[in-house]
């Protein structure tokens, strides 16, 4: 047995969702709620919803919450200090502000490097900083490999490069980029990182200190948590940027300066949950474990957390390698990404596209039997471009996660092999 095998029924016992019919592979776009989420959220809302800042005792109590799940949510990024992390309603929101606050120190000619494979959320927002003088360098996909190369951001790099931003992985192509070599060659020069984690951060532990970044964002909705979002951003370059809150907040009131308006505390509260989550699969994948060794040391929080994201890499694994041995034999389709699962390379984020068949009837003439993926570009929108996929509708994308049953990819296959070949499928009795 593999080392790290997930108990799927453990797993899927937290997510209130699976329980009905509709599979779910769409979950890049958007991964299920942990029921422990919701009863947080829940919780906070019915016992300490009021405003923060007062000196009562539910009021003091609503604080201490909100202090408790920022610091939690640190841990998830292994951020050292509270205070580096900001909390805010999308990571598009945050990236924006954190750009805007990033304008007033540009120069003339200063030069900002974004890549064009990524979601257009760490690009837009460093596009506009042209306005400000900045020159906007493309970090382009090598052409041989078609995914993003360091020789690439070497040609890129100078002493007027004052910022390189990119994803940890393509929210198309799957692919994880080597972000601390990305860090090390830009502080090399004296820029600064902002890392859009979003597509990482479902699949993979993210350890901002280990990786060396200045900045990484990610989205809680898709991390099996509620539609928010958080930014770490590094104590010393935090300290540098402007403020984008009311005038009486001063450049070292970090997080504050970069949270105008009151927060969605209770999301915030629930979000921890996923810490909570995450520290109970990986207890349970150790308790296996140590059953069979006969230890019984109680692991760390931190320990579990990354025992529970081994656990987690190598079932996606398992379920990359399935889908992609299907959609290799295929003559007729194209995988959009690499065609091997290793999961050190990529996540099961599988995109592809079919010789003939425009990406959207795929997947409507998939919709009726309960499988849910999806088509588009996904934001991704100069990548589809580069690509020439517009007019295909896209590409045809399958998100799995840890939850996801091989069964489940069995599933879609089965549906996939005749639709691909032009045959109808006939429709279930009963929708989802
Ligand atoms: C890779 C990536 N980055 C950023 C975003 C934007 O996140 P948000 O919806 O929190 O603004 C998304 C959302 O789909 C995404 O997939």
């Amino acid at each position: 047995m593999d080392r790290a095998t997930l108990d799927l029924d453990f797993v899927r016992r937290r997510f209130p969702a699976l329980a009905g019919r509709q599979v779910f592979m769409d979950n890049a776009g958007g991964s299920l709620t942990l029921a422990s989420v919701a009863d947080r959220i829940h919780d906070y809302l019915l016992s300490s919803n009021v405003q923060l800042g007062a000196s009562y005792a539910v009021s003091a109590q609503a604080g201490a919450r909100y202090a408790e799940a920022r610091r939690r949510l640190g841990e998830l990024v292994n951020a050292p200090s509270p205070e580096e992390v900001v909390l805010g309603p999308s990571t598009t929101l945050l990236l924006r502000l954190l750009a805007q606050s990033f304008a007033p120190s540009l120069v003339p000619g200063d030069e900002v490097v974004v890549s064009r494979v990524d979601h257009e959320a760490n690009i837009g927002c460093w596009l506009a900083l042209e306005a400000a003088g900045a020159r906007i360098r493309f970090w382009e996909r090598d052409a041989r490999t078609g995914e993003l190369a360091l020789e690439g951001l070497e040609a890129l790099l100078g002493p007027r490069t004052r910022l390189v931003a990119v994803g940890h992985v393509s929210n198309i192509l799957g692919s994880i980029h080597p972000v601390r070599a990305i860090a090390d060659r830009a502080h090399a020069v004296g820029a600064l990182v902002c890392i859009d984690g979003v597509a990482h951060a479902p699949h993979r532990a993210v350890d901002v200190q280990a990786l060396g970044v200045d900045f990484y964002a990610l989205s809680l909705y898709k991390v099996y948590g509620p539609h928010m979002a958080m930014l770490f951003a590094r104590r010393e370059p935090f300290l540098r940027l402007g403020v984008a809150n009311h005038f009486f907040y001063g450049p070292a009131d970090i997080p504050g300066k970069l949270e105008p308006g009151n927060a969605s505390y209770e999301l915030a509260w629930g979000s921890a949950g996923v810490l909570d989550y995450l520290e109970d699969l990986g207890r349970q994948v150790l308790g296996a474990e140590s059953t069979r060794n006969g230890s019984d040391a109680a692991p760390s929080a931190r320990a579990s957390r990354e025992a529970a994201w081994q656990a987690i890499a190598a079932q996606e694994e398992r379920l990359a390698e399935r889908l992609l041995a299907f959609l290799r034999e295929r003559s007729d389709l194209t995988i959009v990404g690499r065609p091997e699962p290793d999961r050190a390379l990529r996540v099961p984020t599988i995109s592809f596209v079919h010789a003939r068949l425009p990406s959207s009837a795929i997947v409507e003439a998939v919709d009726p039997h309960g499988v849910g993926i999806r088509f588009g570009h996904f934001y991704a929108h100069r990548l589809i471009s580069d690509l020439g996929l517009h007019a295909r509708d896209g590409v045809v994308r399958v998100s799995l996660v840890h939850y996801n049953r091989l069964e489940e990819v069995d599933r879609l296959i089965e549906l996939l092999a005749p639709i691909l070949d032009g045959r109808s499928v006939a429709r279930p009795e009963t929708q989802p």
